[in-house]
């Protein structure tokens, strides 16, 4: 992974690789937003050694793309993906979707254990990702958003509104800018996951709106959006605690 172009930092990947490796559900791995195939390379080898089955791979490769205008880079991101998949020896461990995330859900009927969401990072992009996806979650599985402690519009919105919002998740948290939850529709109510859920929203929550202004964040806004970052815990996930606490 670390060979890879892209936008995970080692902690996140480390988390990623994780999360691939250990969520306790059947289905498949679906990531959405590839780009030149960093977090790709790590899901794919993780699922190659635990006969995982083949990762779903979604994305344009459209690249500076229109959704998501702060990519920049050339004309498209598809032959650096291809070519860091064929170096990492994991071309075969990866189904490619070279298509929008929408076309993809059309007709979409496999349980997903892990949902990597890292495309569309607009508010409305973000949401139909989790919408048109989350409700093929198998009990157990875990989504993962990218981004949330970045200001961009979406990402941030959809984790504090629809994932920690909702009793249909259990267990929470951030590692990194990755804000994660696991799908637990018979239990994510109980007292003990709602208010830790609450617990985490209502930190996160501070960033919603800042986050709306994007890029355009400067001085004290800046500065105040950091300070509230900083109060949401995103630190380093001990995996054998993590593990521990996704156990159905
Ligand atoms: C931040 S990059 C992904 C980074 C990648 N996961 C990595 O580890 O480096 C976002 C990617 O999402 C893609 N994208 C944007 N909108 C999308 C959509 N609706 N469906 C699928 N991919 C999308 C873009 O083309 C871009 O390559």
């Amino acid at each position: 992974m670390s060979a890879a172009p892209g936008f995970l930092t080692e902690r996140e990947a480390r988390f990623l690789a994780l999360a691939a490796a250990c969520t306790p559900a059947p289905g498949v791995i679906l990531e959405i937003g590839s780009f030149k195939g960093k977090s790709t390379v790590g899901l794919a080898s993780v699922a190659a050694r635990y006969r995982l089955g083949r990762v779903v791979a979604v994305d344009p490769h459209t690249a500076p793309s229109s959704t998501d205008p702060g990519l920049g880079g050339q004309a498209s991101s598809f032959e650096d993906f291809r070519h860091t998949l064929a170096r990492a020896g994991l071309t075969d461990h990866v189904e490619v979707h070279r298509k929008f995330s929408r076309e993809l859900a059309t007709g979409w009927n496999r349980p997903i254990r892990l949902l990597w969401i890292d495309g569309d990072h607009t508010y409305p992009g973000a949401k139909q990702d989790l919408d048109l996806f989350a409700p093929h979650l198998a009990a157990g599985g875990v989504v993962a958003l990218h981004d949330v402690l970045h200001s961009f519009a979406g990402p941030i919105r959809v984790f504090v509104e629809d994932v920690l919002g909702s009793d249909r998740y259990g267990p929470a948290g951030c590692c990194g800018s990755i804000g994660w939850a696991q799908y637990r529709p018979v239990d994510g109510g109980s007292v003990r996951f709602r208010a830790a859920r609450r617990a985490l929203a209502r930190r996160a929550a501070r960033l919603v709106r800042p986050s709306q202004r994007g890029r355009d964040l400067q001085g004290l806004a800046k500065l105040r959006y950091k300070l509230q970052r900083a109060l949401v815990p995103h630190g380093d996930v001990d995996p054998s605690a993590w593990v521990a606490a996704v156990q159905p």
